[in-house]
């Protein structure tokens, strides 16, 4: 058999199988060097695992759906930037389990959320955000200033990071419930938000 380009055409399974080769290389030479390079396995500087409290703070927000309406990604576009602050490297990331990059904008991005408010704005707004921002669609979620948390509930959580390599030592561990000690739902949720993209902020 001539080797043309017709006789590949002509016969689907020999196209299929060529496709496939093309795209699996294409594939690997794309994704394999991501596992390997600096800038997308090292934290960024500053960035530290999740505390106890931004941990459970971390499943309150997955819980109650808040990645539904917002996004933790800011892309590299001047009118993003301008308005959230530093597009969002692939180092800050390297913590979540998974990440809340989200696509759906509802309401505003919240990858560089933290410290742009008060935890007492934040509050307000988590038992009824139309208390600061008249206009608001976003839900209230009063429950969760009402809700004390379970501390013993973090071990499982911080052991399950440990194996998927987050450095967590058994003192850490150990720890943890002392730091969630009456503390509400609204404590947890309030320290996550408070903690969003601060390593690499350039606006307030
Ligand atoms: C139905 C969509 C919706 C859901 C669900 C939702 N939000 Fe919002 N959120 C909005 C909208 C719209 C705004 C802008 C108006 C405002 O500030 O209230 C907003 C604003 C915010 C802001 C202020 C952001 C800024 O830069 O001004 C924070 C923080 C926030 N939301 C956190 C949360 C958290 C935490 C949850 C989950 C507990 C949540 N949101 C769930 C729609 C939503």
């Amino acid at each position: 058999m001539k080797f043309s380009h017709e006789s590949i055409e002509k016969n689907p399974w020999l196209l299929i199988g060529l496709v496939l080769l093309v795209v699996s290389f294409g594939g690997l030479v794309e994704i394999v060097p991501l596992f390997f390079q600096k800038s997308t396995t090292e934290p960024v500087a500053g960035l530290k695992p999740y505390s106890p409290l931004r941990l459970v703070g971390r499943d309150i927000y997955v819980r109650e759906g808040c990645y539904n309406c917002h996004s933790q990604m800011i892309r590299p576009f001047r009118a993003e930037t301008e308005r959230y602050g530093h597009y969002s490297v692939a180092g800050e990331f390297v913590y979540d389990h998974p990440f809340q990059w989200g696509s759906k904008r509802t309401g505003p991005d919240l990858a560089r959320v933290g410290g742009r408010y008060s935890d007492e704005w934040h509050r307000t707004h988590l038992d009824n955000p139309r208390d600061v921002v008249p206009e608001s669609n976003m839900p209230g979620y009063p429950w969760l200033a009402k809700t004390k948390l379970n501390p013993d509930e973090v071990i499982p959580k911080m052991r399950a990071l440990q194996r998927l390599a987050t450095p967590y030592t058994e003192e850490d561990i150990a720890q943890a419930p002392a730091a969630l000690a009456d503390k509400t739902e609204q404590d947890a949720l309030i320290a996550y938000l408070q903690g969003l993209g601060i390593q690499i902020k350039t606006r307030n």
